[in-house]
């Protein structure tokens, strides 16, 4: 399973590209309005430093103009990909992208049958919001589980992105079911890097030296 950063934050994508296991970065409206920032910059400043997909999403609810919008973003970066909501509307997108080989994201997801569809129309990714899943009292992991073996089953070249990943049993989960990517918000990533054991050997080994050198 590739691991992608969900965030539009230049810096915590920096710390983490830094790690070595990025991938790919995801955005949405809400993260990158949180930037405060021109969002055209923001996606450059992203594609210059991660070299592996982006995900950008239209704000038109419209055919016409998801597509027009979809082609302006795919024009920042070679690595561009175009989010589209799963609607009507968003299917027919993703076909017109998909035909004029302009790759893109298929955005809240909730269930299996939207995700099938999406793959269907072209989609290159799939992306099961599993967290809002879980708030509503579904079960996310559940839906995310449904869609991958669909995709395996049929033989579909879409991948699946877990999204809205919460907490690091997410992560875990939906490395174990096989989905192909995670998009992972900074904290959490933080929080699968971290063991107290870990620490605590560290720490345990340096007094143990300096005991004697
Ligand atoms: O990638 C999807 C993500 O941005 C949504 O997450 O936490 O707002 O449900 P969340």
């Amino acid at each position: 399973m590739r691991i992608f950063i969900d965030t539009a934050n230049i810096e915590e994508i920096e710390e983490i590209h830094s790690m070595g296991f990025l991938s790919g970065v995801t955005t949405n409206p809400t993260l990158l309005a949180r930037e405060k920032k021109e969002y055209k910059t923001v996606v450059r400043d992203i594609c210059s430093l991660v070299k592996g997909p982006v995900s950008v999403e239209v704000l038109s609810l419209e055919h016409d103009h998801m597509v027009a919008e979809g082609k302006e973003l795919a024009r920042i970066d070679p690595n561009i990909v175009i989010k589209v909501p799963l609607m009507e509307e968003g299917l027919k997108t993703i076909r017109t992208l998909a035909d004029l080989n302009i790759k893109t994201n298929a955005t809240l997801i909730f269930s299996a049958n939207q995700a099938l569809l999406a793959a269907r129309a072209g989609a290159t990714y799939v992306s099961p919001f599993i967290g809002r899943l879980d708030d509503i009292g579904n079960s996310g992991l559940t839906v995310l589980a449904e869609i991958i073996e669909i995709i395996d089953l049929h033989g579909l070249e879409t991948e699946v992105i877990a999204a809205s990943i919460r907490h690091p049993i997410h992560v875990l989960e939906s490395a174990r079911m096989g989905s192909h990517i995670a998009t992972i918000p900074y904290s959490i990533i933080k929080q699968m890097i971290r063991h107290p054991l870990t620490d605590a050997g560290v720490e345990k080994f340096l007094q143990d030296w300096k005991q004697v050198f």
